[in-house]
């Protein structure tokens, strides 16, 4: 199983890297906002050396399919371990498997994103996608039963020995990532927010604080014993 950190925040992508825990990165014009990178094509420039060889998706901004295979490629073209993102359909409900298609045939790696559905993994993997990204919260806020779509794909994709990789994103709290973790899901992306409350927790730092104060004890027995 694969963690991958969902963040373009340059710090908390290093501290995670240098913990040796990430797979890989996700990113989504949101996020880029969030973190100041306004121009995606010059904002993502520099994170993809950072995480090298490991890989960063990074969504194309357009709605017009014919203009999403384009900044496609220039997106691709800026490091060897960008994978583009492509959601399933624009915001008008055009399918955009065609895109994945054509970029997966000349070499691009895609994420196909923004899957709220069994059907459009079906989908997206039979496009090609290396990556397919089913969006856990977003289906849960729907009313729907994410872990159950995770499962399903999981069976699905094993099933028919797919070459997509399942990846569980729109992770809202440090229990969603577990839970997706335990339901089978080979990749989860996860917010920094989320691995710290995965990493701490206020018993750990007790005991080590008890172990620490004992082994100052056990100095001072020592001193004590010498003299
Ligand atoms: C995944 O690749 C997306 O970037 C992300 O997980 C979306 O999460 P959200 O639903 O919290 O925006």
């Amino acid at each position: 199983m694969k963690i991958f950190i969902d963040s373009a925040n340059q710090k908390d992508i290093e501290k995670w890297l240098n913990y040796g825990i990430l797979g890989g990165v996700t990113t989504n014009p949101s996020i880029l906002l969030k973190y100041g990178l306004y121009d995606i094509e010059e904002g993502v420039k520099r994170l993809p050396n950072i995480i090298d060889p490991l890989p960063i998706s990074v969504e194309v901004t357009t709605n017009d399919t014919t203009e999403m295979m384009e900044q496609g490629k220039r997106l691709a073209s800026i490091e060897h371990n960008i994978v583009v993102k492509i959601p399933v359909e624009n915001e008008s409900g055009i399918p955009c498997y065609g895109v994945i298609n054509q970029l997966e045939k000349s070499g691009i790696k895609v994420n196909a994103t923004a899957i709220m559905s069994f059907g459009q993994v079906i989908l997206a993997a039979k496009s090609g996608a290396a990556y397919v990204s089913l969006f856990a919260g977003r289906i849960a806020d729907e009313g729907g039963n994410s872990n159950e779509v995770i499962a399903e794909t999981v069976r699905w994709l094993e099933r028919w020995g797919s070459s997509s990789e399942l990846i569980v994103g729109s992770i809202r709290s440090a229990g969603d990532a577990i839970k997706a973790a335990l339901t089978g899901a080979y990749i989860t992306t996860v917010p920094p927010q989320y691995l710290e409350k995965m990493s701490d927790h206020k018993y750990t730092r007790a005991t080590a604080k008890g172990f620490i104060a004992d082994a100052q004890n056990g100095l001072k027995m020592t001193a004590k014993s010498k003299v």
